[in-house]
């Protein structure tokens, strides 16, 4: 059986968190080092698509998912990593697919149709706890929460960890945290730095909160104008030494854990 690639879904319900940028730009910055990167855009906004101006044709993830057309059909490369890009269309999949039994494991199943081909799978989500997040916990061996360092983005994670945990306890005991990343800290501003306090509180010594943390920085949007990743658009500034860093943390701690590990063998399928 040949190893898949890590999958590592980023997901948070709250949006605006930070989810896409960091999706994209830790691709960018994994596939500086080499490594093999697919990103998957699962959110009907298709954010991470229309930053680097990706006009999907058809057959697109739509299609993988709702009629288990190839994903290798649909990826286009950019930068220096392959995007599975979204359009609007995405959103009827969940109608599509509601009374389909396996409906959670659609993104699954395409996943092993590009096995080997990869080192990283990033799974960017939507902002909800919806069957395209549902469909991206099955397909992960881990998640990546990014937050923003405020109360009310700190004060719905449990939400995230109880539906991570109800995924682990009925289906999928192998999923794990990968950690919790903080986006947008400004480490002179005393909220956030008491916010830091809490978050560190309401992780509990459960989950790791990431020792990288992504400042504020005004070449986020500039990047997304540019049609780039920061990585790629501000190679020598600040936020790309961050995603650089985010990358060794992420290739640091992923190692032991998904060593040898198949994926057929980590889910229970139902
Ligand atoms: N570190 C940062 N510095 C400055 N701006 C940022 C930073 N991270 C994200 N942003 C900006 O914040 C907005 C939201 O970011 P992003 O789209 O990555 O969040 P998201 O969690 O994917 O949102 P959604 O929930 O809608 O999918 C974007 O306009 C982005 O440019
Ligand atoms: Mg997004």
């Amino acid at each position: 059986v040949a190893v898949v690639a890590r999958v590592i879904a980023v997901a948070n319900q709250k949006g605006g968190v930070g989810k896409t940028t960091t999706t994209v730009n830790l691709g960018a910055a994994l596939a500086e080092r080499g490594r093999r990167v697919l990103v998957v855009d699962l959110d009907p906004q298709h954010t991470a698509t229309k930053l680097f101006g990706v006009r999907p044709a058809s057959p697109t993830l739509y299609h993988v998912l709702v009629d288990g057309a190839p994903l290798a059909d649909v990826v286009v490369p950019v930068e220096g990593f392959h995007l599975a890009p979204a359009d609007l269309d995405l959103d009827s999949a969940q109608a599509q697919l509601w009374t389909v039994p396996g409906r959670d494991l659609r993104l699954r199943g395409g996943l092993e149709g590009v096995a080997g081909r990869y080192d990283v799978v990033l799974v960017d989500c939507p902002p909800n706890l919806n069957l395209f997040t549902a469909n991206a916990l099955l397909a992960a061996d881990e998640v990546l929460v990014p937050v923003e360092c405020e109360l009310p983005a700190i004060a719905a994670l449990p939400d995230l960890f109880g539906t991570v945990e109800m995924v682990q306890r009925h289906v999928h005991r192998t999923l794990r945290v990968l950690g919790v990343l903080v986006n947008r800290f400004n480490k002179r501003t005393v909220l956030h730095r008491e916010s830091l306090a809490f978050l560190r509180r309401q992780l509990a010594g459960r989950y790791r909160l990431l020792d990288t943390m992504i400042p504020t920085g005004i070449r986020v949007p500039e990047a997304a104008q540019a049609r780039q990743s920061v990585v790629r658009y501000d190679p020598a500034g600040p936020l790309a030494g961050a995603y650089r860093a985010l990358a060794g943390e992420v290739l640091a701690g992923g190692a032991a854990a998904t060593a040898g590990m198949t994926r057929t063998a980590a889910v229970a399928r139902g």
